[in-house]
């Protein structure tokens, strides 16, 4: 496996914040490299670029122990209608739906260039049609105003302070929004957490994230979450699930 590296200085970018390095490093031309990366059960090309202001040219490393952290609790997922923020490359996209033949959309920054990197990505990895894409930046109205998603699944986005609210905001848009287009409400599925019995419902936000930013930082995010009347429940080392509260 390639070892994703990435720019410290620019994880915590705002994209509002124009500073004159983004600026600088956005008119350098791309460079693109595809590289094989090993996920369980099969290897992907995915080809990464050299500079995004919001990381989503890089293939993040947490991505593959969720990969198996879902491999392990497929039943999670397995019937599911999914959507993925902050797809990035859209590999975990490009994974699941290559060893689960998952419906999954993905969606990113409103940005051609991830739309279309994501695009080749799905080619270049047998995924034809590409898979379904959103350019959706968060806190902006959601392009779909009843929102199907019946799972919601993300990893390594935390790492935007300062969007959080934003990021809360999209969320709530597509938990507390969500029309079924059949029967599927009243399905309650149980997953076993230490022993007891977690209720995984429809819809639902499962995340990845392992911090690597200031505890109190990371906690506006989980606050904000219960501020906006959603139930964050911990379940595993990296593994969160997100749900509208009761
Ligand atoms: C650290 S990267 C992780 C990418 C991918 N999930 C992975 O693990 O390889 C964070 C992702 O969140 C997306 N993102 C950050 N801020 C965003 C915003 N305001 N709206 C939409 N997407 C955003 C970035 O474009 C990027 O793809």
């Amino acid at each position: 496996m390639d070892i994703a590296l990435f720019s410290p200085s620019s994880l915590f970018a705002d994209p509002d914040d124009s500073s004159s390095e983004e600026q600088h490093e956005s008119e350098t031309p791309q460079s693109y490299a595809e590289r094989t990366h090993r996920f369980p059960g099969m290897d992907l090309i995915i080809r990464e670029f050299s500079f995004h202001q919001l990381n989503a040219n890089l293939l993040w490393p947490g991505t593959f122990a969720f990969a198996e952290w879902l491999v392990q609790h497929r039943t999670w997922i397995e019937g599911r209608r999914i959507i993925e923020l902050g797809s990035g490359t859209g590999a975990l996209a490009i994974f699941l739906q290559k060893s689960f033949s998952l419906d999954i959309t993905t969606s990113d920054y409103d940005d051609l260039e991830i739309e279309e990197n994501i695009a080749h990505n799905c080619k270049i990895n047998g995924i034809t049609p590409v898979l379904p894409h959103i350019r959706h930046s968060w806190g902006d109205t959601f392009p779909v105003g009843e929102p199907h998603w019946d799972l919601v699944i993300a990893s390594d986005i935390l790492l935007y302070v300062k969007q959080y609210q934003k990021l809360i905001t999209s969320l709530c848009s597509l938990l507390k929004n969500y029309k079924p287009t059949d029967d599927r409400t009243d399905v309650k599925e149980t997953s076993q957490k230490a022993g007891s019995h977690v209720r995984f419902p429809r819809p639902a936000f499962l995340m990845s994230w392992r911090r690597r930013i200031r505890k109190e930082d990371e906690s506006l995010f989980f606050n904000g979450c219960a501020d906006a009347g959603l139930e964050v429940e911990h379940i595993s080392s990296r593994v969160y699930c997100i749900k509208p509260r009761d």
